[in-house]
This record gives structure tokens, sequence and C-alpha cells, in this order.
């Protein structure tokens, strides 16, 4: 599971996401990413199955997902594209794998956690690579949700820094043009969650009415538009969402506001 933007309960003024016309940077602008754990080298992630930081997770995670494009590209068979996509989101999933071990009790994400009280949620640019990943923090005041959307992505994988997420996850229905719930689950670990279209569509949320909840979220390979769904008994006519950030890579600047088009 994970989710998208924030947005407005009006369907043309919904306020998303987008961050790809930012050129990448490290994330580790400053010392603490690295000095929070001792280690021997950043780039030792390959044979270790231990803690790492956000900027070994932002170094390692890019070679992983090319090498698994370079592997569809030379797929002879389709059985074998359809063996890794449905190893995505599993414990023998290699991004699963390495953003698992990604240490949140370091707290590096705190510096990009930024609320914004007349919204659902922010969208919190930790780093992207323009290419191969996006991650992000989102920051959810209490008793609000995204809408139900889509993933125009390989994958979005999510886990839980702080309070608790449910996730409501749907599918459509063509004969009622319905969106129909499939699942409804609170999260309060911090164990990777995972969601492709494949498995439905999914609202995310605080359930609390009093508690905030931060969210990371690892979308692969980027974009920068995806489907909404802000009325789930008109399944055949989603609204098409743009994005913008609320802050990227530690600095807050305000969103502009998208129009959302009927598609
Ligand atoms: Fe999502």
């Amino acid at each position: 599971m994970a989710s998208n933007s924030p947005l407005s309960s009006s369907p043309t003024s919904v306020s998303f996401l987008l961050a790809y016309d930012t050129a990448y940077e490290e994330i580790d602008r400053d010392s603490s990413v690295t000095t929070s754990k001792s280690r021997s080298s950043d780039d030792d992630t390959s044979d270790s199955s231990g803690p790492i930081t956000l900027k070994e997770f932002t170094k390692a995670l890019p070679p992983i997902l090319r090498q698994q494009k370079e592997n569809e590209r030379k797929s002879s068979t389709h059985q074998k594209c359809q063996t890794q996509n449905a190893l995505r989101g599993t414990k023998d999933d290699p991004v699963n794998i390495l953003f698992s071990r990604l240490d949140l009790t370091l707290g590096e994400w705190k510096k990009y956690a930024m609320f914004e009280s007349k919204k659902n949620y922010t969208r919190n640019l930790i780093a992207m690579d323009d290419e191969t990943f996006t991650l992000l923090l989102l920051c959810w005041n209490p008793g609000k949700e995204s809408p139900i959307h889509d993933h125009p992505c390989d994958g979005c994988w999510l886990r839980v820094c702080q309070g608790k997420i449910q996730e409501t996850r749907y599918e459509i229905n063509t004969e009622t043009d319905r969106m129909d719930v499939t699942s409804d689950e609170v999260f309060e670990d911090d164990a990777p969650a995972f969601i492709n279209d494949s498995m439905g569509y999914h609202k995310v949320g605080n359930p609390s009415t009093s508690t905030p909840a931060i969210t990371l979220h690892l979308y692969c390979p980027p974009f920068n538009q995806c489907k909404i769904w802000l009325d789930p008994s008109h399944a055949s006519s989603p609204s098409k969402a743009c994005m913008c950030n609320y802050s990227e890579y530690g600095v807050t600047h305000l969103c502009e506001m998208f129009e959302v088009n009927m598609i």
C-alpha cells in the first residue's frame, strides 16, 4: 500500500505534488545523515542485511532498479517479466529488502516532516533521480486522507514513521461502475507495505482524530500525474491529478495549484 498526494475536496482544485523538474541532489545535506552511525563504508549495502542510512539507501537503490529494467529488456519470455513483477513488494524483492533496511530510528526523516494545517496532508521530497525513483515523506493531519488513486509506475512502497495509517483498497466493478472495497487495514509498525495497479487502487489516511501521522513513500519509477476517484460510484470517470511538493530537500515552498481535468 501507499499513497499519493493531498487534495482539496474540490475536483477542480486538487493539489498534488510534482517534483520531476528538480535536479537530483544528494540527500546528505547535513552531516547527520552519515554520522548517525559508525560505518566502514557508505557503499557497503550489497552484502549486508543490517540497517542503512538514507544516503546509503538512495545510493544503492538506482543500480538495483536499473538492473531490473535491464533484466526486463533482456528477457526473452513474457514469463520472466511476470516473475519479476510478481516479486515486487515481497520479502524476496531486492527493492523491498533494501527499503526495509532503511533505519527509521535514526530520525533522518524528521528534517523533511513539514505539516500544513490547511492541507489534508503534505508531500515532502526527500530524494529523487528523475529516472528510477522518488522518495517522499507524507505528513498526515489527524482524520485526513488522500483520494482513491492509482500508481502509474512499477510500484509504491510505504513505511510508517510515526502514528497510524489506514489503507482502503478498491477494485473497479465494471458491471456497477463502482469502486468496490477489497480491504481496509490500519498500519502502525514500520514494516514495508506495497501496492501496484495490478493489486488494485487505494486511499490512505490518518485514522486518528488527534495524532498526526508520517509515512515514507517510495515510487519507482517517478511519475508526475495519476488518476484519482473523487466519487467511488463513478469508477469509469476518474480525474487526472498533477502533483507538486509542499517541500523539497527540507525546504518549504508554496505548492502551485493545478487544474484537474477529467479524463
Ligand atoms: Fe498510494
